[in-house]
């Protein structure tokens, strides 16, 4: 499959140009992805350098449609840096980076990336404090049209019947009218996966959900985060063990910024090299 798709690449290049992606990335409506190959993410020998430093090194990821993988690995290990690379932020020096066989990620900005399907949660939630749980999912399905927009705005049932979905699923329903600057911490994160998930992304990458949260918040955090996979793969880097344990199908273990092992958690956690640099005896 590697090799198909690595064949095709030249042809991909010419087909995904840069100036041709506008034209089909308009907000709400991904471009069509292929996953023919069951493959939603492929990263394949991808490098970093930060000063002569070198933070991600000949890196291989593969994620499958609707997959729920963890990511985890000591600090410093370029966890971060690869979720920079996958979303834009960060420019590799080498490799490729696909979102199915057909769009060259590499080509294209971090807002042509983000309405190609991929959403992303920083660590620190960026809700909007001061308006209501219910405006900010309505402002997120907006995007670009803006918050007096919202405000001003009629929903149409089907946008209605989105958002209260989403606080269904995200477990705010009865706190739709309350301010965001009003919820609990884990609350706020909750939201703002919420407001990722407004925009239905394909792949939702999401960095250390659980810092700060008490038990039973990482608890309902587990619970959603399963829920999510499925309809849309999720990439979680997490440090907390006992969490990764809690939701974990595939866990990749990142060391130096390359891959040190891969499997389900009781291989990775009986794994050798990565009780040796990461897990401890
Ligand atoms: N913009 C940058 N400029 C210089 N160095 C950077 C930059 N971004 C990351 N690095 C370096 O790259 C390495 C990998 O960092 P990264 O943040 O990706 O690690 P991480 O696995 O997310 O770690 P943590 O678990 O602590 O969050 C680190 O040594 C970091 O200092
Ligand atoms: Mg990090």
């Amino acid at each position: 499959m590697t090799e198909n798709r690595t064949g095709w690449s030249g042809k991909m290049r010419d087909l995904v140009r840069r100036d041709q992606v506008f034209e089909f990335l308009m907000p709400n409506q991904h471009p069509l992805i292929d996953t023919r190959h069951n493959m939603l993410l492929y990263l394949e020998g991808v490098s970093k350098s930060f000063d002569g430093f070198q933070a991600i090194r000949d890196l291989n990821l593969y994620i499958r449609e609707g997959e729920l993988r963890c990511i985890i690995g000591p600090n410093g290990a370029g966890k971060t840096t690869m979720m920079d690379i996958i979303t834009g932020k960060t420019r590799p020096d080498s490799g490729a980076v696909w979102l199915g066989s057909n769009i060259n990620l590499l080509q294209m900005d971090e807002a042509q990336i983000a309405n190609a399907g991929i959403g992303r949660k920083f660590q620190k939630p960026t809700v909007f404090e001061c308006l209501s749980v219910f405006h900010n999912l309505e402002l997120a399905m907006a995007g670009a049209r803006g918050v007096f927009a919202v405000l001003r705005a009629r929903l149409s049932g089907e946008q209605r019947d989105r958002i209260a979905q989403v606080l269904e699923l995200i477990g705010l329903a009865e706190q739709a009218g309350k301010l965001a600057g009003s919820l609990s911490h884990g609350q706020k994160q909750w939201l703002e996966i919420g407001m990722l998930l407004m925009q239905k992304p394909k792949l939702l990458l999401v960095d250390e959900p659980v810092a700060g949260m008490t038990h039973q918040e990482m608890d309902k955090t587990a619970e959603l985060l399963r829920s999510l996979a499925g309809e849309h793969a999720v990439v979680v880097v997490e440090h907390d063990m006992d969490f990764v344990r809690s939701i974990a199908t595939t866990v990749t273990v990142l060391h130096q910024g390359h891959v040190l092992a891969e499997g389900n958690m009781a291989d990775i956690q009986a794994n050798p090299k990565v009780k040796e640099v990461y897990l401890g005896e």
